[in-house]
């Protein structure tokens, strides 16, 4: 029998990781199956119960659980730890192991499918909340030359930079704190796309040669990316990208193989725009 993964999410149907999960399978004769799992929004624990009980061997987490999964796992991943959530499970026995694809999945689609390699760079990102979080320890790890947090309200950029005061002292503030400033890489990790609103970003911040990258993505150019090429940007990148590279790592993580990429992103990508 194939062996048994799932992501659980609410919404679900639309995801596509099943498809790019059963693309790596085949890439890699890996024997498994992967659906998508609807778990009702105050029933987490629950489905997951079942599905391992089912004979799951793991799962990605999406929204709404990222937090909960974290809370569930009865072992960590380090950067899970950091991350405060968590987008992989795998299930042995009793032990539920929580880890963090999402970052590993950032920088590899930033350093390996786009060739921008992240050390000595000055990178701004957008936004403090979960997403942010889950990518702060994997971009300082590739050791860029400062990183500034910035966010609608600046308490809450102030208090995502505190908790990793220990590893770099990072900049944060609202957006009219970054006027003046300039920067190589500006990611998007607010959630101002998904309701298709823009960013009140002062002028000048795209330094020359820049990359402008959307952790979100969608049918055409998200109002981030539009504001980054009417801004100057050089290179603009949605997050199409990661969410294929960490879907890559996820199933290292499970399988101990690592697929490649470059087909499933182009073929997702064709996709998207039919
Ligand atoms: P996620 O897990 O996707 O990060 P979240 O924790 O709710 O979701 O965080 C959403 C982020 O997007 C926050 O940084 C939020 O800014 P605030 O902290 O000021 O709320 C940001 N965000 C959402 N909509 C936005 C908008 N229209 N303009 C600017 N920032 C926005």
């Amino acid at each position: 029998m194939s062996d048994l993964y799932c992501v659980f999410g609410n919404p679900i149907a639309h995801s596509r990781s099943p498809a790019i999960h059963a693309a790596f399978a085949a890439l890699t004769a890996q024997d498994l199956v992967y659906e998508a799992r609807l778990a009702p929004v105050d029933g987490f624990p629950q489905a997951v119960s079942e599905f391992v009980a089912a004979g799951g061997k793991g799962a990605n987490v999406t929204v709404p659980f990222k937090e909960e999964a974290y809370r569930l796992a009865t072992r960590l991943s380090d950067r899970a730890a950091r991350a405060g959530a968590v987008n992989t499970l795998a299930f042995n026995g009793s032990e539920i192991f929580g880890d963090n694809t999402d970052g590993a999945g950032l920088v590899r689609d930033i350093t390996q499918n786009l060739d921008f390699p992240l050390a000595g760079k000055r990178i701004l990102l957008l936004g403090a909340g979960g997403a942010s979080r889950g990518v702060i320890a994997p971009l300082l790890a590739e050791k860029p030359a400062s990183l500034f947090i910035a966010n609608r309200s600046a308490d809450k950029a102030v208090a995502l930079a505190q908790a990793f005061a220990d590893v770099a002292l990072l900049g944060a503030g609202n957006f009219a704190e970054i006027d003046g400033k300039c920067f190589d890489l500006v990611i998007n990790a607010t959630s101002a796309s998904l309701s298709g609103e823009s960013l009140p970003l002062p002028a000048g911040i795209f330094a020359p040669g820049s990359l402008a990258y959307d952790m979100m993505y969608g049918k055409g150019e998200t109002p981030f990316l539009t504001l980054a090429r009417v801004q100057g940007a050089a290179t603009r990148a949605d997050g199409l990208g990661m969410l294929v590279e960490q879907a890559a790592e996820a199933f290292f993580v499970w399988r101990g193989v690592r697929p490649t990429t470059e087909e499933v992103l182009a073929d997702l990508r064709a996709k998207l725009a039919a």
